[in-house]
């Protein structure tokens, strides 16, 4: 069932993390399904510029529903990430979202302002809520490349006022965290110290933590082992995620992991039988080994066992 985004965060406000998987296709859209209701959590699933348009974006929404009908238990948000102006009214109108992102955090504090608060007024009209950035993450974001040592921490005092201005239903701080598989060079810990001064600041306001993969070693080590060539990879420790959580951190975006996942069970699948080349093999696995990785991270959440309980709320 696709339930707003504000639901999901009225349920876990403090006290859990919502997983926010990024997913492309069919094979991801079955494991990350299939990992959440194993794990009994409900969910957010994204859709980038880019996996809307890898395919097509009917297909990818087409398969969401598929996934609807085969999983009628699960509970789940439908969520735009890093949008632009345009992209967002499109998916405000297309009446399939339940919450968009406006990444406008590459602009001066003013025009991000300006262009958030229209986004704010276009969705707020239809009942979907607005994510929206303030201090730039380090890595790749879509087409914007932030140059490592550019990405800088959100100001608590900015952030409020911001949040204030807009009309903004969470928002995406900058607390450490960067894109990618290679994040903070050396040091593995979120800032708490700023997110601790922002929730002082946003009492009950939800924050969001992107880039926020935990880029497993030994999983980067398999990868290696069967012909990759990823170095210097660095993770978020998954044991901060809740944490995080009870700062305020609502929904915990994951994508680098998943794509992991997909390159260690395929490299070793070919690595392994040269002579292979049906597809099907690899994907079955694959499926099930996103799956195991999505109830893993869940629990790190704090999300799993928490569909019952959302499945109450909702219902009144
Ligand atoms: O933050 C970006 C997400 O990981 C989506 O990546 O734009 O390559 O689909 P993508
Ligand atoms: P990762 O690259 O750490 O998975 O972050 C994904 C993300 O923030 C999507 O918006
Ligand atoms: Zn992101």
């Amino acid at each position: 069932m696709i339930v707003t985004t504000a639901q999901l965060f009225k349920s876990a406000y403090g006290k859990y993390a919502i997983g926010a998987y990024n997913i492309n296709n069919a094979e991801q859209t079955m494991g990350l399904f299939k990992g959440c209701m194993d794990s009994k959590a409900p969910f957010i699933i994204q859709l980038s510029k880019g996996a809307r348009a890898y395919t097509d974006k009917r297909m990818i929404e087409a398969m969401i529903r598929a996934a609807d009908e085969i999983f009628p238990d699960a509970i789940f948000a439908v969520h735009l990430d890093h949008g632009d102006e345009q992209t967002c009214y499109e998916c405000i109108d297309s009446g399939f979202f339940s919450s968009v992102m406006i990444d406008a955090s590459h602009d001066p504090f003013e025009k991000n302002v300006e262009i958030t608060k229209r986004v704010v007024e276009r969705a707020h009209a239809k009942g979907i809520s607005v994510e929206a950035e303030l201090g730039m993450l380090g890595g790749v974001e879509e087409d914007i490349v932030v140059e490592e040592g550019h990405a800088c921490l959100t100001d608590p005092e900015e952030a409020a006022e911001f949040v204030k201005q807009t009309g903004c239903d969470s928002l995406a701080c900058a607390i450490g965290t960067s894109h990618g598989a290679f994040k903070f060079k050396g040091r593995q810990s979120l800032h708490f110290d700023v997110l601790e001064k922002i929730k002082n600041k946003m009492p009950s306001f939800p924050l969001v933590m992107h880039g926020s993969s935990s880029v497993p070693q030994d999983e980067v080590a398999r990868i290696n082992a069967a012909g990759g060539k990823i170095q210097d990879s660095m993770g978020v420790d998954p044991n901060e995620y809740l944490p995080a959580a009870k700062l305020g951190v609502t929904k915990v975006n994951i994508d680098t992991d998943g794509r992991l996942v997909w390159t260690r069970v395929h490299r070793e699948f070919f690595h392994d039988k040269p002579g292979e080349f049906d597809f099907r093999p690899p994907g079955k696995v694959f499926i099930q080994e996103y799956a195991k990785f999505i109830a893993s991270r869940n629990d790190f959440l704090g999300s799993s066992g928490h569909l019952d309980d959302v499945r109450k709320a909702i219902k009144g």
